[in-house]
């Protein structure tokens, strides 16, 4: 059901406890795809005097209220839910109601998919099956009594123990379970239908035998050891890093193909996107392989972080995401470092490609109209506030406090949280207490992480003594006002406390030990500097003395989610490429090299110049490519050319279709130029032995298609025939899409008969079919005057393709956000085809389903940092969906801000 009423917007300052409390909470389903009536009965307490409950409900029919056994009626109903008046002190409530699970598009609520029945209640979908305090600083145990047809819905699922199953007539059955943690309704979950599972049981470290299921669909059952075996590295993993153990009896996975995001933390039943759960060498790439690794980890480490303890309101969500994307970065990069390369770079490419999706998606956001702090303080839908800012940049504030800490006081502040919380509905404050607490630190000004949007540009400054041996180092800070906080009235912003990694680095590439004027003796060559004033200097001493200084290499590891504005030369980044000791650093120099030289070659198409390519680079990418003491993970990372999206974002007005051509430019130079080179690193790292998906294999596979994406560049036959070649002989999915890629990528002409050969293979596999729309919403197309051929025809003409459905998110997904979020230079076609288009879907999407329409609609939120015949077609497309008529409270907040920024 569409809302078109005006926006509300809900603030943090108008926080109030919950008037009532409920303790305990019994439903009872009668599950009908049509119409499933559920009576809940509420054990309620008063927590407030004189105050009605007010209870939140949506899309739903009411059939009954009762207190205490006797009918009420005193109560009103309306648009957002129920009101009852005359309550006692404490009571039991019953209230029967019915929804419709198979008219239900939006995936929010209860649900079916492909005839089984899901729930999904994150944030404020609980209240679309019953009427409820739904708000997560309300928590109570549940009892949930299923019932259904045996024969169309053997499985009945939710969260917790099994505690009864029996038949009933007609042909239906019913289970009951019985979850003793008290839980927030959006934990809540229920899944029946026709599923099967694979089970383990493992013992946990204090010696409890637990039972894990992945149940799927039948035709899946093949496709879910990768899970499971995620799923016991995670638990593994948990115990061993934070002594944080599984603490229900049974824990299970639920694969569902239709899903609004990437899985759902619900106490002991964790639903997923198939997405995030299917895998088999034949079908998933090494890509898919990591990716369910880390999201069965992030979900289960939600049992202890989110759901033991969980948010008072939902400000406070990156109390839960935040913390819970480091801990599965953690556990992604020690996984990585046990089966990946030896020489101490494998966590550093998990570290590296962390980064990537904060610089090309979260800075950007933090520099638009949707830019809002880690803790936002205000919002008009709670579900456009699932953002890279509460996830990522969450996630590299917690980072910041084991930076700070270390390890071991960042365990000692967890400890802390846990002995504290355990049970409990806290905010960000606590969880900085708890560390500040167990560390006997002052984290004050830390915590304007949380409170200031945007992000800081730190300015490096150094001044060499020569005779003293001396260096110093000034930076500076910088956070101009972004998005809501541009608003009048909104304070100053103060200066963050930035943890800054450094080194120094010696002529003869070693690090140097480093003293801080004051200190008695040089330590570690890695230091932490308190970076707390907005300009602040500090002074290195006793090192070598000489003309040359030594070379800093700053925000090592990523220290902070910063910009680190610096002036380093050519040979300076060379230098660091080839001998810092830091391996993010050295990726970051040879980032850097690139941006460079690709922002000259921009400037250089625009003015129309004659291109041509920068030496120096070759010269660095050659050294990588041919530096084999480097682990082929690591330099894979390193050849890859910053994305064109991360170069719009560091120009001052983006131009995507010079960029694009910029980009190419110099992906075909480097093509050319290091031939030889790509192919000798084609093949020796080729891997030999039946398929597996661990770190180095997956480094050496993609070493070896990055070499075939360089190669096909060549654009001539023997490259083609190389890529085709390994399209029909790959025994794996990594390999058949990437030379299917490069195919397509490079029109070469046999991509056509790829295109069809592939499909056919595939097309009874969605998450297969899935990636087959989205190579071709990504595609490559011809621009410029004499344009031949435009994806948006080709998107255009797949819309009608028999297996295209809009209903189907990740399908949706698959050919119109990858089109519209992963195309720069085709969506931003001059003609504004891609915006008129972008317009359309996200209408047609908005009457299905708000929630994914939202997240499309912000493929237009820098349309102001655009060239201007884009900028004006931008705002048009902007305006056309302001103006239609119904719009979701969700697609009417991004547009809203876009417009008014
Ligand atoms: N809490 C979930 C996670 O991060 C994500 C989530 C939030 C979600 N809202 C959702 C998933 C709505 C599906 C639908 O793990
Ligand atoms: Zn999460």
């Amino acid at each position: 059901m569409l809302r078109t009423d005006t926006p509300v917007t809900v603030h943090r300052k108008d926080y109030t406890p919950p008037a009532f409390a409920i303790e305990h909470v019994d439903l009872v389903f009668e599950l009908d795809p049509q119409r499933t009536v559920v009576t809940s009965t509420l054990r309620f307490a008063r927590r407030q005097a004189g105050a009605p409950l007010v209870l939140a409900g949506e899309a739903l029919e009411l059939l009954g209220v009762s207190v205490d056994g006797q009918p009420l009626a005193d109560y009103r109903q309306d648009d957002g839910g129920l009101t009852l008046n005359g309550l006692p002190e404490q009571g039991t409530l019953q209230i029967v109601s019915a929804c419709q699970p198979e008219a239900n598009t939006t995936l929010s609520g209860l649900y079916v998919s492909n005839g089984n029945f899901f729930t999904q209640c994150e944030a404020e979908g609980f209240r679309r099956i019953t009427y409820f305090l739904d708000r997560p600083d309300v928590m109570a145990t549940y009892r949930v009594t299923l019932r259904a047809d045996k024969a169309a819905y053997p499985v009945l699922l939710s969260n917790g123990n099994l505690i009864g199953e029996q038949e009933l007539d007609g042909g239906r059955h019913e289970a009951v379970w019985e979850d003793p943690f008290p839980k927030p309704s959006y934990l809540f979950a229920i899944v029946a239908g026709k599923l099967q599972c694979i089970e383990q049981r493992i013992t946990t470290g204090s010696g409890k035998e637990k039972l894990l299921q992945v149940w799927v669909e039948p035709q899946d059952l093949d496709k879910t050891q990768h899970a499971m075996d995620s799923l016991i590295h995670a638990i593994r993993w948990d115990e061993q890093r934070f002594g944080l153990e599984l603490d229900l009896d049974r824990f299970m996975i639920v694969a569902v193909g239709d899903f609004n995001m990437g899985a759902m933390e619900n106490k002991g039943l964790n639903i997923f996107n198939t997405k995030y759960v299917l895998a088999n060498a034949a079908t998933a790439t090494d890509t898919d392989f990591f990716n369910i690794e880390s999201v069965v980890g992030h979900e289960y480490f939600h049992n202890w972080t989110g759901n033991r303890v969980t948010c008072r309101d939902w400000f406070q969500l990156s109390l839960k995401e935040g913390l819970t994307v480091f801990r599965d970065q953690e556990f992604s990069a020690d996984m990585m470092a046990q089966q990946g390369a030896d020489d101490g770079s494998a966590r550093a490419v998990k570290r590296i490609e962390d980064v990537r999706v904060l610089r090309q998606v979260q800075f950007p956001e933090d520099a638009g109209p949707m830019a809002h702090p880690v803790r936002p303080d205000s919002y008009e839908e709670i579900n456009n506030f699932y953002t890279v800012t509460v996830y990522e940049k969450g996630a590299e504030v917690v980072r910041m406090y084991q930076t700070l800490l270390g390890r071991d006081g960042f365990r000692k502040g967890m400890d802390l949280y846990f002995q504290r919380h355990d049970g409990q509905a806290v905010t960000c404050d606590d969880f900085l207490a708890a560390m500040a607490d167990a560390n006997g630190r002052d984290l004050t000004q830390f915590g304007r992480w949380y409170s200031q949007a945007g992000t800081p540009v730190v300015g490096v400054h150094t001044d060499w003594d020569a005779d003293q041996g001396r260096l110093t180092l000034t930076l500076t800070q910088q956070c101009p006002k972004v998005g809501i906080e541009t608003q009048p009235g909104t304070p100053e912003k103060q200066p963050f406390h930035i943890p800054f990694a450094l080194g120094l680095i010696g002529e003869d590439g070693k690090d140097l030990p480093l003293q801080l004027d004051g200190e008695a003796a040089a330590g570690d060559t890695t230091r932490v500097l308190n970076f707390t004033e907005a300009r602040q200097t500090f002074r290195f001493v006793n090192l070598p003395k000489g003309p040359r200084a030594p070379l800093p290499s700053l925000l090592r590891n990523f220290s902070a989610p910063v910009i680190v504005d610096v002036d380093y030369s050519d040979d300076e980044l060379t230098f660091l490429l080839a001998h810092d000791s830091d391996p993010f650093n050295r990726w970051e120099a040879g980032q850097r090299l690139a941006t460079r030289a690709l922002l000259k070659l921009v400037a250089d198409v625009q003015a129309g110049r004659e291109l041509e390519l920068d030496h120096a680079l070759i010269g660095a990418f050659r050294s990588v490519l041919t530096d084999t003491s480097l682990s082929p993970a690591f330099r894979e990372q390193a050849l890859m050319l910053p994305a064109e999206a991360y170069l719009a974002e560091r120009m001052g007005v983006a131009d995507p279709a010079a960029i694009h051509r910029a980009r190419q430019f110099m992906r075909a130079g480097l093509a050319r130029t290091l031939q030889s080179d790509w192919l000798g690193a084609y093949e020796t790292s080729a891997t030999t032995g039946p398929y597996r998906p661990d770190a180095e294999s997956a480094g050496k596979r993609a070493l070896r298609n990055l070499a075939l994406g360089y190669l096909v560049e060549v654009g001539d036959d023997a490259m083609y025939a190389l890529a085709g070649e390994q399209y029909q002989q790959a025994d794996n999915m990594t390999d058949r899409f990437a030379a299917l890629t490069a195919l397509v990528n490079s029109f070469a002409p046999g991509r056509e008969a790829a295109l069809a050969d592939f499909y056919q293979r595939f097309e009874h596999d969605p998450l297969v079919v899935d990636k087959w729309f989205s190579l071709q919403g990504m595609q490559r197309g011809e621009v410029g005057p004499h344009a031949g051929k435009r994806t948006i025809d080709t998107v255009r003409a797949l819309m009608q393709h028999p297996a295209f459905t809009l209903r189907n998110p990740n399908r949706a997904r698959a050919l119109i956000f990858s089109f519209c979020s992963g195309n720069p230079a085709q969506f931003h076609a001059e003609d504004g085809s891609g915006y008129e288009f972008w317009a359309e879907q996200v209408l047609a999407l908005d009457a299905i389903n708000p929630q994914v329409a939202a997240r499309l609609a912000r493929a237009l939120d820098r349309w102001q940092k655009y060239t201007l015949p884009l900028r004006d077609r931008m705002r048009a497309a902007l305006e056309r969906v302001a103006a239609a008529d119904k719009l979701s409270r969700d697609v009417r907040e991004i547009v809203g801000k876009a417009l008014s920024a």
